[in-house]
This record gives C-alpha cells, sequence and structure tokens, in this order.
C-alpha cells in the first residue's frame, strides 16, 4: 500500500501538486461532441456558453478510421476558443486500444492547460487510474503543465461496479465517475439493448385481487443498485457522481425521468448526447426552487445549526439542518452559472 504521507506528492518531479478538494464547478451536463465532424466543429463557439462541460468523444461511437480525427479535432477546438466557467473534458479510448497512447500524449502535449478532466471509459479496478495517473503526472512535467488534469472514470464492466470503492479512492486526480449503462448491460449479461432508462419486463407485479380483476404491473429502475453503490463509493470519497447515457433521444420523458432519480440519489450531473438533452439536464440538476426557499427557512430557523424547530408542521432537526444546506450550497454554485435561477433562488 502507498504511503500515506505519499498520497498528494506529485507522482513526477516537475509535474502540479495535486488538489486536496475538488475545485469548485456546476456540471450538470456533460455534453458530448464528435470531434472529427467539421459542422459540429463550426457551431462549437454556439454550444460553449450553453453548457456546464463540453466533451470530445473518442471512443466508443467514434468509427475506427475517424479516431485520429476526432483527436485532431478534439485539440484544434481546444485551442482556438476561451471556455470561460464551461469545462473543458474528453473521453479517450480504453486503456487496451491502440490508439489510447496517442490520445493521451497529444492532448497533453497540445492542450494540457486547457483540459480540465480526461474521462477514462472501462475501468475495471485502481490499477487503471493508477496507470494514467504516473502517466499523466510524466506528460505534465513534460509540457509544464500548470494543473492537474483529473480523471473521470465510466464504470461500466461488472468488475468495475465490485472495484467501484477502490477506484473511488485510488488517486487525489480522481474527479469522479459516471455510470454507462450499454457497456455495464453487455459486460453483466443484462438482457436489455437500450441505454439506460426502464425496460418494459423488468417490474413488480400486484398481487391477485379477491375479485380477480387485472393486476397492475409498475416498472422498476433497472439501474438503481448501481447508482447507489456509485454515490456511496464517490461521496465517501469526496468525488462527484454523476449518471451516464440516455440513449432514447426521442423520450425527453423518460430522459427527464432517468436523470431525476439520479439526482436525488446524489448524483450531479449527466451526459447530454444531443442538444434537446442540455435543457432536461439544465432543469433537472438544478436543485427546485420551492426546495431551495423550503431549505433556506430551515437555515434560517437554527442558525448554528442545532436544536429543533418546527416549519410548517414539519420537524427541523441538526440533520434535517445538514440536508438544508445540501441544496442550500448546490443551489449557490448554480447561481453563479445560472443568474437567473440565483435571482428566484432568492441569492
Ligand atoms: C457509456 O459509455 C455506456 O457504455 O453506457
Ligand atoms: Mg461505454
Amino acid at each position: 500500500m502507498k504511503l500515506p504521507s505519499n498520497f498528494y506528492k506529485p507522482l513526477a518531479i516537475g509535474a502540479p501538486e495535486p488538489y486536496r478538494e475538488l475545485p469548485v464547478a456546476t456540471e450538470r451536463m456533460i455534453h458530448f461532441f464528435p470531434g472529427h465532424n467539421e459542422k459540429v466543429r463550426a457551431k462549437i463557439g454556439e454550444t460553449i456558453p450553453l453548457v456546464d462541460v463540453l466533451l470530445g468523444n473518442l471512443e466508443d461511437a467514434i468509427p475506427a478510421d475517424a479516431k485520429e480525427a476526432a483527436r485532431r479535432g478534439f485539440i484544434e477546438v481546444a485551442k482556438s476558443h476561451d471556455f470561460g466557467s464551461t469545462g473543458l473534458w474528453t473521453r479517450i479510448n480504453p486503456l487496451n486500444s491502440p490508439w489510447v497512447l496517442d490520445d493521451i500524449t497529444e492532448i497533453v502535449g497540445e492542450v494540457g492547460d486547457k483540459v480540465d478532466v480526461i474521462m477514462l471509459p472501462k475501468v475495471e479496478g485502481p490499477w487503471d487510474i493508477h496507470y494514467l495517473d504516473q502517466l499523466l503526472a510524466q506528460l505534465e512535467a513534460r509540457h509544464n503543465v500548470k494543473k492537474p488534469i483529473l480523471i473521470h472514470a465510466i464504470l461500466e464492466t461488472a468488475q468495475g461496479v465490485k472495484n467501484v470503492d477502490e477506484i473511488a479512492a485510488a488517486s487525489p486526480r480522481m474527479h469522479g465517475m459516471s455510470l454507462g449503462p450499454a457497456d455495464l448491460a453487455a459486460s453483466r449479461g443484462m438482457k436489455t439493448t437500450r441505454v439506460g432508462g426502464g425496460h418494459p419486463f423488468y417490474g413488480v407485479l400486484e398481487d391477485p385481487k379477491e375479485d380477480g380483476s387485472t393486476r397492475t404491473f409498475v416498472q422498476q429502475d433497472l439501474w438503481h443498485y448501481t447508482v447507489a453503490k456509485m454515490v456511496d463509493a464517490c461521496l465517501s470519497n469526496g468525488i462527484r457522481p454523476f449518471y451516464g447515457p440516455f440513449g432514447d433521444i426521442q423520450d425527453l420523458a423518460a430522459c427527464e425521468v432517468q436523470f431525476r432519480n439520479a439526482f436525488l440519489m446524489g448524483c450531479v450531473g449527466a451526459w447530454s448526447l444531443h442538444p434537446n438533452q442540455i435543457a432536461v439536464a439544465k432543469r433537472v440538476f438544478s436543485p427546485d426552487v420551492k426546495e431551495v426557499l423550503f431549505a433556506k427557512r430551515i437555515l434560517e430557523a437554527m442558525p448554528d445549526g442545532r436544536g429543533v424547530a418546527m416549519i410548517d408542521g414539519k420537524m427541523q432537526d441538526d440533520a434535517t439542518w445538514k440536508q438544508a444546506k445540501v441544496i442550500v450550497d448546490l443551489a449557490r454554485k448554480v447561481a453563479l452559472k445560472d443568474p437567473e435561477l440565483g435571482q428566484a433562488y432568492g441569492f
């Protein structure tokens, strides 16, 4: 085991000091773009202010013969825009692929100072994080990168889910993780062809009725267990959990429900694969105005966070004060990015 005293030391001489706490950022949606698509690149300047995070995808959905063009396109976008408060991420190819070494070396070498987070797919265990951690430190040192590039793991293999706690704790470079329901379904042998969301056959049936009338079948959430496991692993290690992709681009109502379940369970954002999903994620991952106003009343009623109070007939104590603080802290963060919402929250 690595000595605790070495945990926060840079892994290469000349690499930047790892963060002790994640930088504050609003990351309600991670918006994917294919870097090899010229039309998308031409409009990227309009997309940047609409999203919290812009991610250049190099992995799945990019054809093998477009891998280099996607990487070059991402680098061009990174060089030619100012991102303001929008995060710039990339999803590189998996560690066992023929493209990943060039993905990492070219991107850190050319735009290492602009990239905030590298998303690593198909993470199986802490060893994958350790490899990327070391390599990034060497490249940061070589290219004089000033701030550490963070790592975001995709939780999308059965083994990764088994090792999720160790992955979350693997390095101070860990930013968070996203549920990858498509690869995870395949890896686990789940019987679905969907990318996230429910399945019409997965649910519970009401007990038989005495009068023999039709029993109601209610669909259940296939992802509940994994999201809960991921949230606990992330929050107990001070990093951020995200729901990943929702593949049915037409079904915005189902996308919204999936995103909201993740939000309520502790996730801070989700992926947007299509411009239509940006507004959904923004709505879902910004705390509800009524909830924020109520949470503010709880904080005001117990200024030092202790004791007991009744508000609208509901008991409040030290624990509900902490719940209220989660919501108000998030609202403050969102308000920095979204002044209109800030006004509605009364800041
Ligand atoms: C995302 O990468 C997924 O596999 O769902
Ligand atoms: Mg995947």
